[in-house]
């Protein structure tokens, strides 16, 4: 699948950095994944993965959630996916993504929606994972490219890489080396994804 270019076509979501974005995009760019980024959507408008899309020549725009801080309305969602689906999406990336996708965009793209997140899942769901195992006295974490499904980060896994907490760590020290796995990880799984839609 790949409307005939060769090429599969990402939509990305994402409200922060948009680090992930990147490294997909330099793993595009150094031919590396054979696809290409053809949308970026923030619900954040200050985020920064919008100022990379920009860089990079990629249509970028801000998601309108309705006013809701951390709800993602289901207008919104059946307005994203009819975005992604005009700009010929195969498969949307959720990177930094803060919001819970659900039904109507889990219809739109089934199993064609990948999260990335910063723990060795089902280890540390939800929110700031990296910490979740510091506080926890983990001897280990890492991060995990799933599905995603209706749950919070419960989807079927597709690859995950181990990262050791050493002593010292905090937080941060431990965020920072699970981020240079994640950026390996994602362009990796997108492209595990990609070949079994062609196959
Ligand atoms: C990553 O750590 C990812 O695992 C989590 O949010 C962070 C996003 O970072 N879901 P970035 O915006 O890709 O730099």
């Amino acid at each position: 699948m790949s409307n005939g270019d060769g090429k599969i076509k990402l939509g990305v979501l994402g409200s922060g950095s948009g680090s992930n974005m990147q490294a997909i995009l330099d793993a595009i760019q150094d031919g590396s994944l054979d696809a290409e980024i053809v949308l970026v959507l923030s619900d954040n408008p200050d985020a920064y993965i919008l100022e990379r899309a920009q860089k990079a020549g990629i249509p970028a725009e801000v998601i309108d959630c309705g006013g809701y801080k951390t709800r993602f309305p289901d207008e919104s969602q059946a307005a994203v996916a009819e975005k992604l689906k005009a700009a010929g999406v195969e498969i949307v990336c959720l990177a930094g993504f803060m919001r819970l996708v659900k039904q109507p965009m889990l219809d739109v793209f089934p199993n064609r929606i990948l999260n990335i997140h910063p723990s060795l899942l089902p280890a540390y769901p939800g929110l700031m994972a990296w910490k979740q195992a510091v506080d926890d006295g983990a001897r280990e974490s890492g991060c995990t490219v799933h599905y995603v499904d209706a749950g919070m980060d419960t989807g079927p896994i597709i690859l995950q890489a181990r990262v050791p907490v050493i002593p010292n760590d905090t937080a941060d020290t431990l965020h920072a080396r699970i981020q240079e796995q994640e950026h390996t990880l994602y362009p990796e799984a997108v492209r595990k994804v990609a070949a079994s839609l062609e196959s």
